[in-house]
């Protein structure tokens, strides 16, 4: 069917941002039409959320003009452009920590007309929402803090659905969501849609985009480079407009020989885990584990790190039983982790790239005391170029870097720590397609120097690209390790989502 589009509800033109010596946007314009879904699609860096943050008035732009239904709109900040019906889910979720979830969606709705409090409805309207996102497990007096990042996200998810905006920003809103979770998101953008909300949608999730999205729009390096309909496009076009060629693999293979065992976990279990684990990896091996979040799968990691006190059970390095379980001993071991929470524990955000990188292995930069700065730049200049890390200097505060180069940093880190263990959770959240498969081709090198990988995913497809045993965690059981030829995309979502694993029952 061939109808006239609709007149913009949103229109930006001309919008020019840049911080410092960066250049964010170049002369971007954008139009948002009622009623659709609107894909925002680029590299790690290209420019998404600072336009995106500029319609919700959290950044003001250098140039440019913004109209919402022909009208000019200029937010004084981000609460005026909610009270007008612009409501965000932000990528680095911006929830207080010492809130609980109530306190948090109706943070700045809260005051009634005649200066009281209204609890009993603000009440109702909380668990409406979130009796919509089917989560009655996060209740709302439950502190924000207590909450595991993916119950975060439906707690910024629900926030964003009780101030009832014409115009809904999602930055990643499924980042850290369950399959399940994400399917209800769906059904929820919908419905909105239906009722003439009008949704921008960030993801680097490329399939899911293609399910979701009506029209795209694709920055590169902070310029526009197209904008059409989605069902008018190919994936592979859409890579090539976000990095101007084509990609040759997404999941590159390197050779690699997995080896004897480096560690034994037997009746393993640590403080937050339902139930132990028994396993062993072995050198040169990628280990994947799949499960949904909050499965346990994150508990198991932060406990094989010393993280979390052991409660039960041996782990064991080299055949030696490894007693003492502080981080710092692990990382002396030779153990590195990459926490699933890159924002809460994995990096110091005001601290430079630089020092970031670092920071967990200084010693070949300190000599006799003194510190060689040239050593130490080279060196991370080097391993934020293998990770793809867009930054002008690697002294700029992390801060300053996109969500997808911070993950880098932190991957960058890992990297560099020399680790000969690596526990990996959720390495390539919220990284673009190319930076994607180059992670996993580095991932495949490391293993063919003999390094050990445990990596934690949530997204199957990559596990079944890379690994070469995959175990399923569900409801706090490990089960079920097999090579990751005896697994399908069909039999591992059976056993991540229902527990079941077809293939054990076809082999009895
Ligand atoms: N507060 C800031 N200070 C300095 N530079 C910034 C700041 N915020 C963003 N930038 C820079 O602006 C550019 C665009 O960043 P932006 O966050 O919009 O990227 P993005 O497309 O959302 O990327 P990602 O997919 O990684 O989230 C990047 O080069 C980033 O380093
Ligand atoms: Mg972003």
């Amino acid at each position: 069917m061939n109808r006239d589009p609709s007149p913009p509800v949103l229109n930006m033109t001309g919008i020019f941002k840049r911080f410092g010596p960066t250049i964010a946007l170049e002369n971007v314009n954008f139009k948002l039409r009622k009623g659709e879904v609107h894909a925002l699609l680029g590299e790690n860096g290209a420019g998404k959320s600072t336009l995106v943050k500029i319609l919700s008035g959290a950044l003001k732009p250098d140039k440019g003009k913004m109209f919402i239904n022909g009208q000019p709109f200029i937010p004084s900040g981000p609460m005026d452009s909610r009270m007008k019906g612009i409501s965000m889910i932000y990528q680095d979720l911006n929830l207080a920590p010492h809130l609980t979830v109530e306190e948090n969606i109706m943070l700045g709705k809260e005051i009634h007309k005649t200066g009281f409090l209204k609890q009993g409805k603000m009440r109702d309207k909380v668990v409406k929402a979130l009796e919509i996102l089917q989560h009655p497990g996060i209740r709302p007096d439950i502190i924000v803090g207590r909450l595991g990042i993916g119950a975060k996200q439906i707690v910024e998810i629900a926030r964003a659905l009780v101030d009832q905006a014409f115009i809904l920003i999602m930055d990643e809103p499924t980042s850290s969501l369950s399959r399940e979770d994400s399917e209800r998101l769906f059904e929820i953008i919908g419905n909105l849609k239906s009722q003439g909300v009008s949704i921008i949608y960030i993801s680097h999730f490329l399939e899911e985009v293609q399910h979701v999205a009506d029209r795209f729009t694709v920055l590169r390096d902070g310029r526009q480079v197209d904008s059409g309909s989605m069902k008018d496009v190919e994936l592979d076009d859409i890579i090539q407009m976000m990095v101007g060629k084509k990609m040759a693999d997404m999941f590159p293979r390197v050779d690699h020989q997995v080896g004897e065992p480096v560690l034994w976990l037997e009746g393993f279990r640590g403080k937050s885990m339902k139930e132990n684990v028994n396993f062993s990896l072995r050198c040169g091996e990628i280990f994947g584990v799949a499960g949904l979040i909050g499965a346990g799968r994150t508990e198991m990691l932060r406990s094989i790190f010393g993280l979390e006190a052991v409660i039960e059970g041996t782990l064991s390095m080299e055949g030696v039983k490894r007693k003492k379980s502080r981080p710092w001993t692990r990382i002396k071991q030779g153990m590195g982790l990459l926490s699933e929470d890159r924002q809460g524990e994995g990096l110091a955000l005001s601290l430079s790239i630089k020092d970031n990188v670092t920071l967990s292995h200084f010693s070949p930069y300190s000599v006799h005391g003194f510190l060689n700065l040239k050593k130490q730049k080279a060196a991370v200049n080097e391993y934020c170029r293998l990770m793809n890390v867009k930054t002008i200097d690697t002294e700029q505060p992390v801060l300053a870097l996109s969500g997808g180069n911070q993950q880098k940093v932190a991957m960058a880190r890992l990297l560099h720590q020399e680790a000969d263990i690596l526990l990996m959770d959720e390495p390539t959240r919220g990284i673009d397609v190319v930076s994607k498969s180059q992670i996993y081709e580095w991932m495949g090198t490391l293993a063919s120097r003999g390094k050990a990988i445990i990596f934690v995913s949530s997204y199957i497809p990559e596990l079944l690209g890379i690994c070469d045993r995959i175990a399923v965690f569900y409801r706090g059981k490990m089960k079920d390790i097999r090579s990751a030829e005896e697994w399908t995309i069909e039999s591992l979502t059976a056993a991540v989502t229902l527990g079941r694993n077809e293939h054990s029952l076809e082999n009895r």
